[in-house]
């Protein structure tokens, strides 16, 4: 039974500026596996872990970015529903026409923030899939800094607490924590569908339709290490970390692929549930909650985004 009519934000497409060299780091440095290519020449990827078609697509572009991240719901029918739901909520709905090879229907729309939203009830599985009959952790020993799983991601622009009541009232969502400026505005929101403590969050800012990073989650703090070895071995622009998150608690680094799109790797957080109070930061306190071990903020941090 799911907690929300969400099951987990499944699907992200970049855009990112040389396709090959992008490419091969995500293969190598990161450890997803090729799945194949589009018609049209996009490039889709996967964890080892996951079992859904493929989980993050490449399309070569003139500036790196967020085409859209596409969220899957529990059925059919939910899908329906949610579209008529998202339309009185006020966002005009369509059918996404780009090819997703092993996706059923997607509706797309776009947020007052300026990202692009799908949902998706029905994708296929993966030609190669986890195993099921007394599984093993994984078939082949993972690769690179042996990511898990596409995870979530933070998004930057205005009008942030609209977004939040989308996510909350329509897809039946929630917010386990949130930052507000000194005069109550929101800041920050953190809002996840299920246990984990965050699916997709957003920062308020000026530019609409930015990215601060998506995240792959990591076994443990061991593959965080892990993960800072390469980072150093293949001479990866570093961002922040190893370090850890006072927010959500997760055990974190950051770094940018070639093309520029920000890259998490996290790990731990807390089990969130929808009947546990909220937690609550003042955003003269932010950079402690972002960065528990640095006690401030990074500038970078807020400054840099695709
Ligand atoms: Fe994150």
């Amino acid at each position: 039974m799911a907690i929300s009519k969400t099951i987990r934000p499944g699907l992200i497409q970049l855009r990112v500026l040389d396709l090959d060299e992008t490419l091969n780091f995500y293969k190598t440095v990161v450890g997803l596996d090729e799945v194949g290519r589009t018609s049209d020449g996009r490039v889709m990827l996967k964890t080892y872990d996951e079992f859904d078609h493929h989980s993050v697509v490449l399309r070569k572009a003139d500036e790196a970015g967020l085409d859209y991240v596409a969220f899957k719901v529990v059925s059919p029918e939910v899908l329906e529903e949610l579209k008529v739901a998202t339309e009185e909520f006020g966002y005009p709905v369509k059918v996404a026409e780009d090819e997703q090879p092993g996706y059923g229907k997607r509706y797309a729309f776009m947020l007052p923030t300026g990202h692009c939203i799908q949902l998706y009830a029905e994708v296929e599985l993966a030609a190669d899939i986890p195993m099921l009959r007394n599984p093993d952790p994984w078939k082949e020993e993972p690769r690179g800094m042996r990511a898990q799983r596409f995870d979530h991601l933070l998004c930057y622009g205005p009008n942030i607490a609209e977004a939040e009541r989308y996510f909350i009232e329509v897809l039946g969502m929630y917010a386990p924590e949130v930052c507000n400026t000194e005069d109550g505005k929101r800041f920050a929101t953190w809002l996840t569908g299920g246990n984990k403590a965050h699916d997709i969050a957003f920062v308020e800012y000026d530019k609409p339709g930015k990215m601060h990073h998506f995240a792959f989650y990591l076994q443990d703090w061991n593959d965080i290490g892990h993960a800072a070895d390469l980072i150093g071995k293949y001479r990866v622009k570093r961002d922040v970390g190893p370090t850890r998150h006072a927010i959500t608690r997760g055990q974190t680094i950051y770094f940018f692929e070639p093309s520029g799109n920000r890259i998490e790797t996290y790990a731990g957080g807390y089990a969130a549930y929808p009947d546990n109070p909220q937690r609550v930061w003042d955003v003269a306190e932010v950079g402690r909650g972002l960065f528990y071990y640095e006690g401030e903020l990074i500038p970078s941090f807020l400054e840099v985004v695709s």
